[in-house]
C-alpha cells in the first residue's frame, strides 16, 4: 500500500523589528552586532548570529570562513558552539539570525544552512526544548517557534539507539 504524507510547519512573518516583542528586539540588535565581527574575506558575507539562553545571557556568534573553505564555520554554529561550551547548565531558547552583503543587511531573511539546522535539532533533542528561530532581514522578518521544523526527517540519536543519553 502507497501512503502519500505531507510535512508542514508554521512560521509568522514581521515587516519591521519594530512589531518584535522587546526581548526579541534585543536578540536580533545581537545578532546585527555579531554580523560585525565576522571574518568573511571570501564570501563577503557577514553573518551574526544571537543566542538567548533561559538565564537570558545573550551569546553571540559570527561566521568565520578560511582560505582551506571547509574549515570554515557559520554564525549559528559559532554561537550555539559558544552558548553549550560557556554555558553548559543554561538551555538556548532563541536564536537569531541576520545577515550583510557589501550593500548592507539582506532584504529577505537569511535562513541557516543545512548543518546549521542540524546542530539546532541536535540542541533542541538534548535539552529536550524547542528553540525558537529569528531570522531578519531588512523588509521582512520569520519566526518559526521550533528550529527542528527546518529540518524534517532529521536524523536524531534514536537512529542510534541512544535515547536515555
Ligand atoms: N553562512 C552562515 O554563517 N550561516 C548560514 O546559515 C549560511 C552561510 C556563512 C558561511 C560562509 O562564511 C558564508 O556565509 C557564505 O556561505
Amino acid at each position: 500500500m502507497i501512503t502519500s504524507k505531507t510535512i508542514s510547519f508554521r512560521l509568522t512573518e514581521y515587516k519591521s523589528v519594530e512589531e518584535l516583542k522587546q526581548d526579541d528586539r534585543e536578540l536580533v540588535n545581537a545578532a546585527k552586532d555579531a554580523a560585525r565581527n565576522a571574518y568573511a574575506p571570501y564570501s563577503k558575507f557577514k553573518v551574526g548570529a544571537a543566542v538567548r539562553l533561559e538565564n537570558n545571557i545573550i551569546v553571540k556568534g559570527a561566521n568565520v570562513e578560511n582560505a582551506a573553505f571547509p574549515s570554515g564555520i557559520c554564525a549559528e554554529r559559532s554561537a550555539l558552539s559558544n552558548s553549550t561550551s560557556n554555558y553548559p547548565d543554561s538551555k538556548p531558547v532563541t536564536i537569531a539570525i541576520t545577515a550583510y552583503t557589501e550593500d548592507g543587511i539582506t532584504r529577505e531573511p537569511v535562513s541557516p544552512c543545512g548543518n546549521c539546522r542540524q546542530v539546532i535539532a541536535e540542541e533542541e533533542f538534548r535539552n529536550k526544548i524547542s528553540i525558537r528561530v529569528i531570522l531578519c532581514g531588512e523588509n521582512k522578518i520569520q519566526i518559526i517557534e521550533k528550529g527542528g521544523d527546518l529540518l524534517p526527517l532529521q536524523f536524531s540519536r534514536n537512529y542510534l539507539k541512544l535515547k536515555s543519553l
